[in-house]
């Protein structure tokens, strides 16, 4: 029996159109999931919408709908969005689904009876646009919402509650000793502020709205986003429902793939929710991180997204699959510019794999009328080129195991790189006209058409429209593209035809297109502000820059700025918020206290240059002494310090 391969995408909110950054984790299961399709796993890939919630009861009383049309209106266009980007989901979960809400509410009950889930007060600070509550010591240094940087009020409801304490010891176990999460180098930062301050318990009811799964022994309450957020990834098999019945087979999840700002949740609060229930965790969480537009996470409320509906009718989804994945690393944010997608596109599909695909076909066309001869005459320079194809197979079969994506389409486009040297090195333009290296020739054809079969299959899980085409072109049948044929070389028959066919990658005018995607971005930004609804002007960050008051050049003068290195950096006790740095300053060195706790580890510090304000009288934060600052600048996505290049020496004047 086929092996088993469960993977999930996070369940989206519709409440608006999906954007390109919500098509990344879902473009990434996908080609993992069909890799493992292709090798044979029998998988179950899910996706779907998380529709509850207090956002989408405001967003819909706005528009003066039900709630429930309000989110049908959204799932149509996130499932067009999945089908025009050829999403091979095998299941699709709606919170609003009856079998996961009767299924939600077995699992609350559950954890209540064995007295993990208890009621009490809740008292705190409360963020509207990421439902979340938050404890004076989390908000970030404004006291707004340490997610968003958006005002919280403060709020008090009777609520229940989810013992989280009993399971702290077996999560840090989880994050620090094993491969659970990837990349693992955040699990520090999730012990240091989560776990090792005692882990908080969490408020999984709410009272003051109805949109949500009914708590079935308290009906004033309803379930808090995340029991019923996280729990269909196992609802969706038949949890606790008869919907389904393939839990048994597909649990514990192989990966579950999230982005960054809801790793927390993954990698801490699911773990304990199935701890709990006593059932076995799952085997990855990999987190990416997200695609950025000009430094800011694409949002609906900022206009700044990128429909992805026009980027895949102007370029071919695959384009469009291909740019996402080969740009972010795990772990990683990713900037999305037209300028990079276009060049990428030039340069790794038109130039890269389209050409190589033409030129040899064309070639086999040209002085074989397109059917090989099966005379061969080699030479060493095939084995290296070969053995460079077949190696490709071993390296990036063991990424996708480790879920790199990014690097995975390197590897091959190594490969693409080495089959159009190849050509270079044979030149069988030369050999074309020498009759007797005919034999020469057909081997040099035949090595190149073969070797795009390995790689065609390789990339088919990525891009999965273009890769028939190309079978096509290169006279590969169904059983030559099957995975357990890219080990060897010689599987196209030794008298293959090739078929000359359209273009797979057209080049792209590079300043003409520019242009006009940039016309339509700058309309989308014009038009986000008119069409926002009331709740999502509430979303609309720093709409306007307000300069503080001119200074001249004497009162500029007067602050002394100097490149330091951090030669160490180390949380100071009792706050989230606070690093105690020792810097090289190139006067003897000195100390500075900087609220840059929740966005930098030490770790990423050591070692870096940074711009220090050294005049800046001496204060004591948290009883630790400060002499002078770090400069930093507020963006949507946290605080980012400003660093300096490192060939600039410590103690150097910056004016
Ligand atoms: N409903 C929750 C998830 C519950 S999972 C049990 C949620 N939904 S969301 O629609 O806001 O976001 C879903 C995912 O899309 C998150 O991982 C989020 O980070 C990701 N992205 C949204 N915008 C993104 C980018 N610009 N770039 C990359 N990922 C982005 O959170």
């Amino acid at each position: 029996m086929a092996e088993k391969f469960y993977i999930t995408t996070p369940i989206y909110y519709p409440s608006g159109n999906p954007h390109i950054g919500h098509c990344y984790t879902t473009v990434a299961c996908d080609s993992i999931a069909r890799f493992r399709r292709m090798q044979g796993y029998d998988v179950m890939f899910l996706t779907g919408t998380d529709e509850h919630g207090q956002k989408i009861e405001q967003k819909a009383a706005e528009k003066g709908i039900t709630p429930q049309e309000f989110v049908d209106g959204f799932v149509g266009e996130f499932k067009k969005l999945w089908e025009f980007m050829n999403i091979s989901y095998d299941r699709y979960i709606r919170t609003t689904d009856n079998y996961h809400v009767e299924a939600v509410q077995g699992i609350f009950k559950a954890l209540y009876d064995k007295g993990y889930i208890y009621k009490g007060e809740y008292s705190g600070k409360y963020c509207t646009p990421c439902e979340s509550f938050w404890t004076d010591s989390q908000l970030d240094e404004n006291g707004c919402c340490p997610e968003c940087h958006r005002p919280v009020s403060l709020a008090k409801e009777e609520a229940y509650f989810f013992r989280m304490s009993p399971f702290a010891d077996r999560i840090e176990k989880l994050l620090t000793e094993t491969d659970y999460l990837r990349p693992n180098n955040r699990a520090l930062e999730l012990v240091n502020n989560f776990i090792k301050p005692g882990l908080e318990d969490l408020c999984v009811s709410r009272t003051t709205f109805k949109w949500g799964v009914p708590v079935t022994f308290d009906d004033k309450h309803v379930v808090y986003v995340w029991i019923d957020a996280l729990s269909n990834y196992i609802t969706a098999l038949g949890y606790g429902n008869s919907e389904y019945n393939d839990f048994g087979e597909y649990w514990p999840a192989d990966v579950h793939m999230v982005a960054k700002d809801i790793m927390r949740f993954h990698a801490i609060i699911w773990p304990a929710i199935l701890m709990a229930l006593e059932l076995p965790l799952p085997k990855h969480l990999a987190v990416h991180g997200w695609i950025t537009f000009n430094g800011e996470k694409m949002s609906k409320s900022l206009g700044n997204v990128v429909d992805p509906f026009i980027l895949g009718e102007r370029y071919g989804c695959d384009a469009i699959r291909y740019h996402i994945l080969r740009e972010m690393a795990l772990g990683a944010d990713s900037s999305f510019s037209n300028e990079i997608m276009i060049n990428r596109i030039n340069s790794d599909l038109a130039n890269g794999i389209g050409n190589l695909v033409s030129r040899t076909v064309a070639m086999a066309e040209k002085y074989f009328g397109g059917t090989l001869p099966v005379e061969r005459e080699s030479e060493p320079v095939d084995e290296d080129f070969k053995s460079v194809i077949l190696n490709t197979v071993s390296e990036v079969e063991k990424d996708i195991d480790e879920t790199k994506i990014k690097q995975a389409l390197e590897k091959i486009f190594v490969a693409v790189d080495r089959a159009n040297k190849y050509i270079d090195e044979t030149e069988p333009w030369k050999l074309g006209k020498d009759e007797s290296r005919k034999a020469r020739l057909a081997t040099v054809l035949y090595n190149l058409l073969d070797g795009i079969r390995i790689i065609s299959t390789l990339l088919s899980p990525f891009m999965p429209s273009t890769m028939p085409e190309i079978w096509k072109q290169i006279g590969a049948s169904e059983e030559d593209v099957r995975y357990e044929k890219l080990s060897v070389f010689g599987i196209l028959s030794e008298n293959v035809t090739v078929h000359k066919g359209k273009i797979l990658f057209p080049r792209i005018d590079v300043e003409k297109e520019i242009e006009e995607l940039n016309a339509i971005i700058r309309k989308n930004m014009e038009s986000a502000q008119e069409n926002l609804s009331d709740s999502e002007k509430g979303e609309v960050p720093a709409e306007k820059i307000e300069l503080a008051p001119e200074i001249s050049i004497d009162d500029f003068a007067k602050v002394e700025l100097r490149c330091a290195k951090i030669i160490s950096a180390e949380k100071v006790k009792k706050s989230d918020k606070l690093l105690c740095l020792q810097l090289d300053d190139g006067m003897g060195g000195r100390q500075v206290v900087s609220g840059i706790a929740q966005y930098y580890t030490p770790e990423e510090l050591v070692g870096k240059k940074i711009q220090l304000v050294a005049n800046l009288k001496p204060v004591k934060l948290r009883g630790v002494e400060s002499f002078g600052m770090i400069c930093a600048s507020d963006t949507p996505d946290g605080v980012k310090v400003l660093f300096l290049d490192d060939s600039i020496p410590c103690g150097s004047k910056i004016r």
